[in-house]
């Protein structure tokens, strides 16, 4: 029995120099928490907190914190501390440490404790979940169906019995408005991050979430969904507006464009002159859900910035009017350097009127000889 010696006896948490190396743990431990505590409430981690739902989600984001790291830190300080006292010093290769049979009290312990954090943070998370979607209590609220589409988003609004869709969010400051989400293809997710809420688009469904805004400003609206190609660069904007300007935003989209009036009701096949191409170079028809060439493609006469597809002003120096179209209709046929197929929807040949084509590749061959 002489030589069959364990690692056991020269176990240094036995007797006093144990509870030396526990205190030194708790001391370690809570100055660690407390450094990482401040850490972490310090850092700015989110962008600008722009609705009263962000203000919500960060209390819990900073509680999370309070809650998280005080556990990390007692999982680490054990580790370190395992490893400086009961690491195999020289001699001891051959030693084997005592046999456990479990220990059900820390067991019970160690279970127990984590599983009363988790359902009180659950419950937490869940009640502020519930506050966010429920109803607001003004009563009055805007609604805006959101459609994502590879790879674009679109907007639309109904404003006082009149609807339109545009290819930029606009909303008044302090005013819910409720977005009801949804898709044209695969999955999206509709996200502004400075309002911190963000739900997937799912084939099929709607989704909704509320949000209030509270800040004036303009923020990115992403998509947070990998949905194909030009997943990255489905991005847009989103304008808070005060009250004012965001009626006045209003009138001037509602109010009929002056060449549509004068044209008729001359449907598709019609003559160009009747389609205001570049309106609907920058918006699309929300009639048929032909996105905007602007959510994707840059053109200075029109004011557009879309960095999806290749810069117009660029590409189309020097064009003909065929080139144009067929880059319209089919666009595979040509890819520009630095650009991959397959991003470019092929159906605008259905989705756009004879007299709208004919319209856009005109403006198109008119801005691309300047
Ligand atoms: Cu749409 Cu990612």
């Amino acid at each position: 029995m002489g030589e069959e010696s364990t690692r056991a006896e020269v176990d240094p948490l036995g007797g006093r120099g144990g509870r030396r190396t526990i205190r030194q743990m708790v001391v370690v431990g809570l100055i660690a928490s407390a450094l990482g505590i401040a850490l972490g409430l310090v850092i700015d981690w989110f962008p600008t907190n722009g609705s009263t739902q962000a203000d919500k989600i960060d209390t819990f984001w900073d509680v999370l914190i309070i809650c998280s790291v005080p556990v990390f830190v007692l999982v680490t300080t054990v580790v370190l501390f395992a490893v400086r006292d009961f690491r195999m010093r020289p001699g001891q290769e051959h030693l084997d440490g005592p046999p456990i049979h479990g220990n059900t009290k820390l067991e019970v312990v160690w279970t127990a404790v984590p599983a009363v954090m988790l359902v009180a943070l659950c419950t937490y998370a869940f009640i502020t979940l519930h506050d966010i979607e429920k109803a607001p209590a003004a009563g009055i609220e805007r609604q805006i169906t959101v459609t994502g589409q590879q790879f674009t988003w679109q907007f639309t609004y109904n404003e006082g019995g009149k609807k339109f869709t545009t290819a930029q969010l606009y909303v008044p400051k302090d005013e819910s408005v409720k977005f009801n989400i949804q898709t044209r293809d695969v999955l999206h997710d509709f996200w502004v991050p400075a309002w911190r809420m963000k739900i997937d688009a799912v084939p099929g469904i709607q989704t909704h979430y509320r949000v209030t805004p509270t800040r004036l400003g303009n923020y990115p609206v992403v998509c947070a969904e990998l949905c194909g190609l030009g997943h990255a660069f489905m991005r847009q904007t989103a304008h808070v507006l005060s009250r004012e300007d965001f009626d006045a935003w209003v009138k001037k989209v509602t109010a009929p464009a002056p060449s549509a009036a004068a044209g008729g009701a001359g449907g598709g096949g019609g003559s160009s002159a009747a389609v205001d191409a570049k309106a609907l170079f920058v918006q699309g028809d929300a009639n048929t859900g032909a996105p905007g060439c602007g959510s994707c493609h840059k053109l200075a006469d029109a004011g557009t910035t879309g960095g999806v597809g290749p810069d117009l002003d660029t590409v189309l120096k020097g064009k003909d009017e065929a080139f144009i179209r067929q880059s319209i209709l089919q666009p595979d046929a040509v890819i520009a350097p630095g650009f991959q197929g397959g991003i470019m929807p092929g159906n605008f040949a259905q989705l756009l009127s004879q007299g709208q084509v004919d319209a856009l590749v005109k403006y198109l061959e008119e801005v691309a000889a300047k």
